[in-house]
């Protein structure tokens, strides 16, 4: 077998074998596969689709690429979430906390920022001292004492995706439902929890735009987690606009906290009871998933998936005093007003979108993403959008303010926030639907 037959079996519309696929992912990983010649697969990939068998066998083979993580010794049924990218999301800081105060042990293994979209190992970083580096036998510990560990992904779990995901990242091959499947579920199979909760992310702010798209990923996510013998639950959530109030680390973080306080952004709270809701019903601490709500708005409104946060603060090293007093996140130099007026000229009116996108774009500019894969970030950096949509704006009214260490940066980074915001006279159609549709 040799790389320019499969590449041109794929580009002329073919369907690989799993022996294809096998030898592409194995020979990719041990480097004796060039770039040039994945990249030109990936994008026949992209181009000609892969079916569902070819799906299912990529996903294995990038599975097997590395070593599955053994939770047995864990007792319960371990439960993972994953969320497909989105900006301003920093729902696993609030739902990990929330299922693991619930009695569901969560082993959860995130990943850093990919382009517009944040990442939770990035997002726990901005906590001084905090160990996102956990050997194995630590996190085994860790969760056995505390029910909860969050930790970024070992590179002896699908190795192949990394490869993979660096090389997709450059060439346009990101936003497609088969690779995007085989990227997530070859991670989460091996990572070894009994079921998963994913959220699938729709909208501007997403990779998967429209509901068509996004439903087509659910079920191609849900079917291969079946597959392998995993429960798979999918929500399909609305990704418009941001997430909350803020983007970028050490702001998201803060604003986790708060959620955790009762006292966060409405959409982040319902979305993380709703998440958390089915974390619990997917542990089996709860019959139905609204019945896991309930547990879930308990353990928020009474402290303990707050003090669960403290706890996996403590046992990864990082400073738990952060959350009394955010001033020990890393504080930004400068900041910027982004005023309504600058955004489009009007007297009064609403805000009827915001480019969740752009927002994505602007944070990452502003120093709180990568523009090449080994960037430093600053960790202070990011938005605060004062205003979501619905909200009424008067011409002289701040919408959002960016922060961060380099002010070229925020001043580069003003314009992409400015042009996210579409502010009408009239107001928007209610857009207050988050969930969007579920995947069982
Ligand atoms: N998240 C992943 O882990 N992989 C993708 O391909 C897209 C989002």
């Amino acid at each position: 077998m040799n790389m320019p037959d499969v590449i041109q079996k794929k580009r002329d519309g073919g369907e690989l074998s799993r022996a294809e696929i096998d030898f592409f992912v194995q020979g990719f990983t041990a480097g004796t596969i060039p770039d040039y010649q994945a990249a030109a697969l990936l994008m026949a990939m992209f181009l000609r689709k892969l079916n569902l068998e070819e799906t299912y066998h990529l996903t294995e083979a990038m599975r097997l690429s590395g070593e599955s993580a053994d939770l047995s010794a864990i007792p319960g049924i371990k439960v993972d979430k994953h969320s497909t990218g989105g900006v301003g999301d920093k729902t696993t800081l609030v739902v990990a906390p929330l299922a693991a105060a619930c009695g569901v042990p969560i082993a959860k293994m995130s990943g850093r920022g990919l382009g517009f979209t944040g990442g939770t190992i990035d997002k726990l970083e901005a906590i001084p001292g905090f160990q996102t580096a956990v050997a194995p036998t630590d996190f085994l510990d860790q969760i056995g004492r505390i029910g909860l560990a969050v930790v970024g992904q070992t590179a002896r779990i699908a190795p192949a995706d990394k490869k993979i995901y660096v090389l997709r990242d450059v060439t346009a091959t990101v936003d497609d439902i088969s690779l995007i499947t085989a990227s997530i579920m070859s991670k989460k199979l091996a990572s070894g929890s009994d079921a998963i909760v994913l959220d699938v992310k729709c909208g501007k702010g997403a990779f998967m735009e429209d509901m068509e798209s996004a439903g087509q990923l659910a079920r191609m996510m849900v079917d291969m987690g079946r597959q392998a013998g995993k429960k798979t639950i999918a929500l399909i959530t609305d990704a418009n606009q941001p997430l909350g109030q803020t983007v970028g680390n050490s702001l998201e973080v803060i604003e986790a906290i708060e959620t955790l306080k009762g006292a966060g952004p409405a959409d982040i709270t319902e979305l993380s009871l709703v998440l958390a809701g089915y974390m619990i019903y997917a542990g089996e601490k709860a019959d139905t998933p609204e019945a896991g709500r309930k547990m879930a708005e308990a353990a928020l409104a009474d402290g303990r998936a707050l003090a669960k946060l403290r706890q996996l603060i403590t046992a990864q090293g990082g400073d738990p005093a952060v959350i009394d007093d955010y001033s020990r996140f890393p504080q930004p130099a400068n900041c910027l007003h982004i005023y309504a007026s600058s955004a489009q000229p009007f007297s009064a009116a609403y805000v009827t979108a915001i480019n969740a996108r752009r927002i994505g774009l602007a944070s990452q500019h502003s120093g709180a993403g990568r523009i090449q894969k080994d960037d430093p970030l600053d960790l202070s950096a990011g938005i605060r959008l004062l205003k979501k949509v619905g909200d009424p704006v008067k011409a002289d009214a701040a919408i959002a303010v960016l922060y961060g260490n380099d002010i070229a940066k925020l001043e580069a980074a003003a314009g992409e926030v400015r042009t996210a915001f579409t502010i009408e006279t009239a107001p928007p159609k209610d857009s207050s639907l988050l969930i969007l549709d579920v995947i069982e």
